[in-house]
């Protein structure tokens, strides 16, 4: 396969490589993903992370496995594995069924090849997409909060709703940014904060708890998180913090908008009820581990709930920003993610 470098991912060799982003800001570590077990191990660990970046990383894979001569049946079997990698993205199950059908082709190893590299293309290309659409609705001078990690790290482009900001900030629209830490694991304190730093966007670090009092004082004018599954109704699933933020975007009456690509929507998921949710390990909650060391807070036995997602119900939603465009709240009640 051609040479291939995104923020986080990279071909090279004929192997996968991925920026472990675990151990980002402090380090910038590439490691290798040449077999199934190794990307499932990364995709566990959230070395791997962001629900576009997990599909492209285990499409490319596939195609790199099948260009080294690996069978049909030993890669049918390496798909189911890595469809069972994370439960709640819905990209990764819809780049998979992509690179199924291309599985089923004679020439399978060209067929695989091809679609993995279209599957990054089309994704860099959604990604501007939706940064042009959402960057509409940014007012000028605005302060923008957003929660997790959306950016060029947890896609194979400019990100989701960090690329809408990102196009914002160009048009001269964003004067700052508040950056939600997003515990347990801190996508936004460690990623967010450093991608912003990166692309020279004003930000200010806030502990989630602080949003609140943030809108109180109007100094929020628009949220934007991404998904990581969209359902027929509009629900939407994305990391845990995300249903509360809309929640308090309402009583404060900012709006509250969700940008994703058109391959995070699963019109056959009739709402957020159904979306599975991916239950942690315990540990992230009693402490925290990265690159800068670990330590553990709370009594080694403590009981821990740690569900990684939660689910918005459409009616906290001011705007579905897709690669299509923008679906409003009148366009999702009439069915327009139905199947
Ligand atoms: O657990 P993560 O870090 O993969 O969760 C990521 C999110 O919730 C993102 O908001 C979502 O995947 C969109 S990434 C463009």
């Amino acid at each position: 396969m051609q040479t291939l470098r995104t923020t986080s991912l990279e071909v090279r060799n004929n192997q996968l490589w991925i920026l472990d982003q675990q151990a980002l800001p402090q380090q910038k570590n590439w490691q290798p993903a040449h077999s199934v077990a190794q990307l499932v191990d990364h995709i566990h660990a959230l070395r791997v992370r962001g629900a576009p970046l997990i599909g492209l990383s285990a499409s490319l894979l596939l195609a790199l496995l099948a260009e080294q001569g690996a069978t049909r049946p030993e890669l049918a079997e390496a798909l189911n594995v890595l469809r069972a990698a994370r439960p709640t993205a819905v990209n990764l199950m819809n780049n998979l069924d992509r690179m199924k059908t291309a599985l089923a082709e004679h020439d399978y190893d060209a067929a695989l090849s091809a679609e993995a590299l279209r599957l990054v293309a089309e994704d860099k290309q959604l990604c501007d997409n939706i940064a042009c659409a959402g960057s509409t609705l940014v007012k000028p001078d605005s302060q923008l909060l957003t929660h997790c990690n959306t950016g060029g790290l947890a896609t194979a482009g400019v990100g989701t709703a960090l690329g809408v900001i990102a196009y914002a900030h160009q048009q001269g629209l964003v004067k700052n940014v508040w950056v939600d830490e997003t515990r347990p694991l801190l996508q936004g304190g460690r990623l967010t904060a450093w991608e912003l730093g990166e692309l020279n966007i004003p930000y200010q670090l806030i502990t989630d708890s602080m949003a609140a009092s943030l809108m109180a004082r109007g100094v929020v004018d628009a949220i934007w998180v991404g998904a990581d599954r969209i359902a027929a109704n509009g629900d939407v699933a994305n990391k845990i913090g995300t249903y509360s933020l809309a929640v308090l975007a309402q009583y404060h009456g900012i709006p509250f908008y969700v940008a994703a690509p058109h391959t995070t929507l699963d019109r056959l998921c009739p709402n957020g009820g159904a979306i599975p949710i991916e239950q942690r390990a315990a540990s992230e909650v009693t402490g925290v581990a990265g690159s800068f060391g670990s330590v553990q807070w709370a009594p080694a036995n403590a009981a821990v709930y740690n569900p990684a997602f939660d689910v918005t119900p459409a009616a906290l939603i001011s705007g579905w920003v897709l690669d299509t465009g923008v679906v409003t709240p009148a366009q999702v009640q009439e069915g327009i993610f139905q199947p």
